[in-house]
């Protein structure tokens, strides 16, 4: 297992729509890669990360929600995700990401969804998420897509945001 360093917010791989990944291409080197980005999700103490966070630009995503009461059910690791159910029932909450931080945003989003996806054997997959787990999965999904958390606030808000980003890099 290895860590794999996450790229920041003005590089290109993030605005990238990500390439789905091919039948033959599940496998042991998927499932490697799985692995090493619930390592570096958990190292940089994130909830979730999608491939395109470290440079690669496939539709893979890893989340882990954690829910305290049901330690493992928050836990997936998606290829090809999508949503294909959203709830009319919308909610907001604080949002930050790996790629960006420093940076914290309440962002609103459905509050329910399904996800159709494939694990990394290859087996189709349906979640049916609510919560908190609902707005990690949509946010990495967005990630797949190539969009960020600041594109799902205000224009007034996004502005802020990224003048705090300017800020924040300046300063390193
Ligand atoms: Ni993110």
């Amino acid at each position: 297992m290895a860590l794999h360093e996450i790229v920041l917010m003005g590089d290109p791989v993030l605005r990238q729509e990500a390439e789905p990944v091919a039948d033959e291409e599940f496998g042991d080197e998927l499932r490697a890669l799985v692995n090493d980005m619930f390592e570096t999700m958990y190292h940089a103490d994130g909830v979730g990360l999608a491939a395109p966070q470290i440079g690669i630009s496939k539709r893979i995503m890893v989340v882990d929600v954690r829910d305290p009461d049901e330690p493992h059910k928050g836990k997936y690791a998606l290829v090809n995700p999508r949503v294909v159910v959203s709830s009319r029932k919308r909610e907001k909450d604080v949002e930050g990401c790996l790629s960006i931080p420093g940076l914290e945003e309440m962002v609103e989003r459905p509050w329910a969804v399904e996800v159709e996806a494939r694990d990394p054997e290859g087996n189709e997959v349906l979640i049916d998420a609510q919560a908190l787990l609902a707005r990690a999965l949509q946010h990495e999904i967005d990630h797949l897509d190539g969009i960020l958390f600041p594109d799902r606030v205000s224009p007034l808000k996004r502005r802020m945001l990224l003048k705090k980003w300017k800020k924040l890099q300046e300063e390193d």
